[in-house]
């Protein structure tokens, strides 16, 4: 099993987007894969619970007490368009995460919880793809203990890349190594704004191989997709954007040891 976190304390560089489509295509490929929503903002739980809101256990209910609430007992088929959509499950948040977590921080090894559940699950599930919210909270360090691949979306804006130093030194304190396993890609590309490119490209140089060559286009459909609630490969299985998710994909298998 091969973990994957989709962190970047930056909001709306499109983490959820990534975690969704991505979980969607390694599916697709027939690997067993979970989504786990780890933001209480649970827009990844919406569009793969086919636009549910309430669930009988959630990841609150694992975090608050996961001898009660083992990590398999929140799991559901993840669904789309009324279907489940095959080989792939879901872990649902809810709006009460924040508080749970901030709650557990008398618990003694609080920042393996994560960790240690899915170590539970190993044999059953090829893929784990994990999103995260936007900050360094005990959450995102949980995810940090879980990850083998940290995969860091970076979008167009100007202060894009504000912060990822900081993310690269919580990664190497959590890991307790320099050698973290991370890569970063582009979201949201535009070919048109040369000016952006290029001023990306030159703040990127620094991190050589760790900068993926697949971006993520900005595409209307991957926008429309995610306000119909529904991964892309369900809302318009032709796009041809989802051959930047399938281009995705093979460069991160590619980087995890399997
Ligand atoms: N490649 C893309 N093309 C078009 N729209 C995109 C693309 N990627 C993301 N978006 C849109 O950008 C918005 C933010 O994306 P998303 O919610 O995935 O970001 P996020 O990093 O998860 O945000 P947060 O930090 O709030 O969790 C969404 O409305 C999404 O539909
Ligand atoms: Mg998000």
């Amino acid at each position: 099993m091969n973990v994957i976190a989709v962190i970047n304390q930056k909001g709306g560089v499109g983490k959820t987007t990534t975690a969704i489509n991505l979980s969607a295509q390694f599916a697709k490929e027939g690997k067993r894969t979970l989504a786990i929503d780890l933001d209480p903002q649970a827009n990844l739980t919406v569009v793969l619970s086919g636009g549910q809101f309430e669930f009988d256990t959630t990841i609150s209910h694992v975090f608050e007490s996961a001898k009660k609430h083992p990590l398999r007992t929140a799991i559901i088929p993840a669904q789309a368009g009324g279907d489940n959509l095959p080989n792939l499950s879901l872990c649902p948040t809810d709006i009460r995460l924040s508080r749970v977590i901030e709650q557990s921080l008398t618990k003694v090894h609080r920042e393996r919880i994560l960790l240690k559940q899915l170590e539970t699950l190993k044999n059953e599930y090829d893929v784990v793809v994990l999103d995260c919210p936007p900050n360094l909270s005990l959450t995102s360090v949980n995810a940090m203990m879980a990850a083998d691949l940290f995969l860091i979306p970076v979008d167009g804006g100007s202060f894009s890349l504000n912060g990822l130093a900081d993310l690269l030194d919580a990664l190497e304190e959590v890991k307790e190594t320099d050698d973290v396993n991370f890569v970063v890609f582009r979201n949201e590309y535009a070919k048109a704004n040369k000016l952006i490119n290029n001023f990306l490209n030159e703040q990127l140089d620094g991190l050589d191989d760790k900068v993926l060559s697949t971006t993520i286009r900005r595409t209307e459909a991957i926008g429309q997709a995610s306000v119909s609630s529904e991964p892309l490969l369900t809302y318009k299985p032709g796009s041809t954007a989802l051959n930047d998710y399938k281009a995705l994909a093979k460069e991160v298998i590619a980087r995890l040891n399997v």
